[in-house]
């Protein structure tokens, strides 16, 4: 799904999977503790759940590296990740259950399907908005060297030595703007 193709990566994706499921299933078995009065155990469940989180990141950390990753990137695999689910997987799996005649998984795939179909349009929507962003971020990165170039036609005749430093300067900026 993520084009993570190699037996390794498909491990960590395993990996990754079994401790984020143990981080809920620990959440949810403490919720049960507490509701049965047991505190110590849910505290348990709770600190262990908190530690498979560590584990899951770590898993993560090298599926997805953090350094390699941009906010266009996240947003993408997210997006990805809920389409896959509300087009693919519950159509399958309610497509079995139908099959099984398990009415209750039934209602519970569809139901999902249709929370991932709206957790995709939050964040088709959160793409659109952050590339929007980028687009004022270039805008006042030109403004601002516009108002760069005033200051320095200004001061040009007092220190021509500074002038020429900031021309250069002025021009590296230039440079990484058009080839942003
Ligand atoms: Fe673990
Ligand atoms: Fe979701």
């Amino acid at each position: 799904m993520h084009n993570h193709t190699t037996q390794t990566e498909k491990n960590l994706e395993s990996a990754f999977a079994g401790e984020s499921m143990a981080n809920r299933k620990y959440l949810y078995f403490a919720k049960i503790a507490r509701n049965l009065g047991e505190n110590q155990v849910a505290d348990l469940f709770e600190e262990t759940a908190h530690q498979e989180t560590g584990h899951a990141f770590a898993h993560l950390e090298l599926l997805y590296p953090s350094k390699e990753m941009t906010v266009e990137r996240i947003l993408e695999l997210a997006i990805e990740g809920e389409l896959y689910e509300t087009n693919q997987m519950y159509p399958e799996f309610e497509r079995i259950a139908v099959e099984e005649g398990d009415q209750a998984a039934v209602s519970e795939f569809q139901e999902q399907a249709r929370e991932s179909q709206e957790h995709a349009d939050i964040f088709i929507q959160a793409a659109k908005r952050f590339k929007a962003l980028g687009l004022v971020e270039r805008f006042h990165a030109n403004r601002y060297i516009k108002a760069l170039d005033k200051v320095q036609n200004k001061t040009a005749g007092i220190e021509p030595k500074l002038q020429s430093n900031d021309a250069g300067n002025r021009d590296n900026q230039s440079g990484s703007e058009s080839a942003a």
